[in-house]
């Protein structure tokens, strides 16, 4: 999943988010420079966190042998901003303190963040976060730039379309399914399949937008 070995990460995000990918990626311990930097008329300088310099967009574009991770917790502007990449490669940052099944599948570009769990059977798509504490059980499929927030979950063979945000605390009961696009909100409970876009919310979850 992480086997190969590329000298510099550059973290596209220097926001909170980019700091939480920032520090794990230290942690991880797989490049020998990691450097943040961010789409911004006014870039930035300085240190995102201590050994992980600021850096301006084009200098960050031009790095040689550099992977890029983008950093971005909402899901459009992350997608947005991993296609305006183009061809340059897309990294994987795994915290070392998450605990990802050998028979889990993850895809470019994702976020794995610490004490979050990966089952066996798990597939995410490119550009996925799964955020601290959050669990993702046996067989569940997590469409492109989804994002499961902080202690969210899904039971098994549940799954997310692309770009859906499972809300902090959420749950979504085995097997059932959220289409692309949606929105669960923090706390929700979704316990029927949701295959029409917009925002639930509650215990059980319903449509409120
Ligand atoms: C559900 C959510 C998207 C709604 O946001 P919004 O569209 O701006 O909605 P509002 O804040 O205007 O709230 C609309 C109504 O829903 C209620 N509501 C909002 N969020 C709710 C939630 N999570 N659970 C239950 N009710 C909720 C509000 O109290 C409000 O009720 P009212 O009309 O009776 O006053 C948002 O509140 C939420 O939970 N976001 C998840 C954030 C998150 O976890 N991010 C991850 C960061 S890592």
């Amino acid at each position: 999943m992480q086997a190969k070995q590329a000298s510099t990460l550059v973290i596209v995000g220097a926001g909170g988010h980019g700091r939480v990918v920032a520090d794990a990626a230290v942690c991880a311990g797989r490049w020998t420079r990691i450097v943040a930097t961010e789409r911004s008329a006014s870039p930035r300088t300085g240190q995102l966190l201590p050994g992980v310099e600021l850096v301006p967009l084009d200098v960050a574009l031009a790095l040689p042998d550099a992977e890029f991770h983008v950093a971005i917790g909402a899901n459009d502007v992350r997608e947005r901003e991993a296609l305006a990449l183009g061809a340059r490669e897309l990294a994987t940052v795994i915290h070392p303190a998450a605990s990802v099944s050998a028979q889990a599948q993850v895809e470019a570009g994702c976020f794995v963040a610490a004490q979050s769990v990966l089952a066996p059977g798990a597939r995410l798509g490119i550009g996925v976060i799964v955020n601290h504490g959050a669990v993702i059980d046996h067989d569940v499929r997590l469409g492109a730039f989804s994002h499961v927030a902080p202690r969210a979950g899904l039971g098994g063979k549940a799954s997310l379309g692309a770009r859906v945000l499972l809300g902090t605390g959420a749950n979504v009961l085995p097997g059932l399914a959220v289409c692309d696009g949606a929105v669960v909100g923090a706390g929700a409970a979704v316990c029927a399949t949701i295959d029409v876009a917009g925002t639930y919310a509650g215990v059980p979850a319903r449509r409120i937008r």
